[in-house]
């Protein structure tokens, strides 16, 4: 499939005959950029699981109203965005420099895919800087030391650490440790903002979307509320704490959803 702006990095096999999160997410966001192998593990969620793709909506919606809140209400200039996904507009740089145009951002993933989109990734202001670095969650020396990160962040100032609906995809052996490297990597003042899956809302439901990705090879860690504060271990909880996402600062939009959506949310500040 070939697409405008699409552009394959050379030697990037992006295994395009599996599933992948970032393009199974972006199908259920109503996206382009998904394969049939993606389609098709998308298509059995919706089929189970009756208003996915509005879960799926509000679950990426909440990094708008939490980017906003950020820059708006805490002066937040600069933001790590780990797990970016395939770009959907507004992307976070958007929605942060529409607040100051002068906030830098720094977008990492590790999907191929990702990186063969990054280019729209990379609009921002003139008095701002967007960089685009692959890299993995799971090894946060090595995208930290990216020439891409010192070029466009100031780590001596505070840096908002955004890990927006990807810790579902880890373990928590494989998640806490790289997230408390990176927070300690960031200077007083830096801020955390997550979203994870949980099934603590509706057990039946996530117990058939995690089958369903399971039958594509792709493991989901969904985890209770308390599990989700335990990121926040140390931290400043922002209000009202971690709540199911639409729920956190709802706007009409996320205040229009009925029922409480699969996933908790919540910001916290170093002290
Ligand atoms: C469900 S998408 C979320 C995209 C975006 N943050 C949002 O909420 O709209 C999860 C993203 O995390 C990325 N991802 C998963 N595991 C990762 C890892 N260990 N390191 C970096 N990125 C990862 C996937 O490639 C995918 O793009």
């Amino acid at each position: 499939m070939t697409e405008p702006g699409f552009e394959t990095p050379p030697q990037v096999d992006l295994r395009i005959d599996r599933a992948h999160s970032a393009r199974v997410y972006d199908y259920l966001l109503g996206g382009k950029t998904n394969f049939p192998a993606d389609r098709e593990v998308g298509d059995r969620v919706m089929a189970d699981l009756p208003g996915a793709r509005a879960d799926t909506t509000a679950a990426r919606a909440v990094m708008h109203r939490m980017v906003r809140r950020l820059a708006e209400v805490h002066g937040v200039r600069q933001f790590l965005d780990i797990g970016t996904g395939i770009p959907t507009a507004p992307n976070l740089h958007e929605i942060a420099q529409a607040v100051d145009p002068a906030c830098r951002v720094v977008y990492v993933d590790n999907d191929p895919i990702v990186l063969a989109h990054s280019r729209a990734l990379l609009t921002s202001t003139t008095e701002g800087r967007t960089a685009y670095v692959h890299g993995d969650l799971q090894e946060p020396e090595q995208f930290l030391a990216d020439p891409g990160v010192a070029a466009t962040l100031d780590l001596s100032q505070p840096v908002a650490l955004t890990l927006i609906n990807i810790v579902h995809f880890l373990s928590d052996e494989a998640a806490h440790p790289p997230v408390r490297k990176i927070l300690d990597a960031l200077p007083a003042g830096s801020f955390l903002a997550l979203t994870a899956g949980t099934a603590d809302v509706a057990p039946e439901r996530m117990d058939k979307a995690t089958r369903r990705y399971a039958e594509a090879g792709i493991t989901l860690h969904f985890r209770t509320r308390e599990r989700v504060e335990r990121f926040f271990a140390g931290l400043e909880l922002d209000e009202p704490g971690v709540v199911p996402v639409n729920h956190w600062h709802p706007d009409a939009d996320a205040a229009a959803t009925e029922h409480k959506v699969s996933a908790y949310g919540g910001v916290g500040r170093k002290a």
